[in-house]
């Protein structure tokens, strides 16, 4: 069994980690400059075909509300924005990183992973929405890539990644003990690696490398906790599986930051429902 520190080390030297695709890079740069067009935007997309079939699949699914209506990547821009295309790119892009080569031979489901993962995000938007916190879109991609460091172990740790599927059988305990136990490092430290080499935004970063644990320094991130909550409330409500079968309880700091004393579980809880179902489009990029 390797340790911490050789897994680290391991991790960064291993040279076929996806990157994300230049184009994240140039839309980020084009989309800082206040003078940038649609049609721009749309011809950096373009340049990558594949990627960009992908986004107008996306983009045409009731999941941004305009089924079947949007046919090229300019006309996104002008009815969805430039921050949500350029979200859609990314969450496109993250998808193709993580989705070729993955190859399993453990009881890990894949399948109920990706959709574990997508109904978090879906739920981690609705919830932002319910507590007026700005960030919806990203709140979504946080949470769908917040188990990243998961699929990234099985990748290119494989044998340590069996093991810790095992100890959480055989244990019946949650994925990210199980990882304590066996790696004395989780899925929260791995993805916080790739996060940081694919220079994403805090608040991205934050969901990703603190979900199970959103208080920092003393300093509470809202989007970690509202990722923490989403995946509490998707796993209670029975959506695919994160690797193991529990329902943890929620950090009491999330419940009072949040709000969840006066919120309206019921509505918030049929939302995610419908968010889910719409969200169900991304399982076709797996
Ligand atoms: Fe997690
Ligand atoms: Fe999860």
């Amino acid at each position: 069994m390797k340790d911490p520190a050789a897994i680290r080390k391991t991790l960064e030297n291993v040279s076929n980690i996806p990157t994300l695709p230049i184009v994240i890079d140039k839309i980020t740069r084009l989309l800082n400059n206040p003078q940038t067009s649609a049609e721009e935007i749309g011809k950096a997309i373009t340049t990558d075909q594949a990627l960009a079939a992908k986004v107008l699949k996306l983009v045409n699914s009731a999941f941004y509300g305009f089924p079947g209506k949007i046919s090229t990547i300019t006309h996104a821009v002008v009815i969805l924005g430039f921050a949500t295309v350029k979200n859609v790119v990314l969450t496109a892009s993250i998808f193709d990183a993580f989705t070729k080569k993955v190859s399993l031979t453990s009881s890990f489901d894949l399948e109920k992973f990706w959709l574990h993962s997508i109904a978090c995000g879906a739920a981690s938007q609705c919830l932002s929405k319910h507590i007026g916190y700005g960030e919806k879109e990203e709140c979504f991609i946080a949470g769908l890539i917040h188990d990243v460091g998961k699929i990234i172990l099985c990748n290119y740790l494989p044998a340590e990644f069996e093991l810790v599927v095992q100890n959480t059988v055989q244990k019946g305990c949650l994925f990210y003990e199980s990882e304590k136990e066996v790696l004395h490092m989780t899925h929260e430290d791995l993805g916080g690696i790739v996060a940081e080499r694919w220079n994403l935004p805090k608040n991205l970063r934050d969901g990703v490398q603190f979900h199970h644990a959103p208080v920092q320094g003393g300093e509470f991130s809202t989007t970690a906790g509202i990722v923490h909550a989403a995946d509490i409330l998707v796993r209670a409500m029975d959506y695919g599986s994160g690797g193991d079968d529990l329902i943890p309880q929620m950090a009491d700091v999330v419940w009072n930051n949040l709000g969840f004393e006066t919120m309206n579980l019921p509505a918030l809880l049929e939302e995610i429902d419908d968010e889910v179902d719409k969200a169900a489009v991304f399982m076709q990029l797996v």
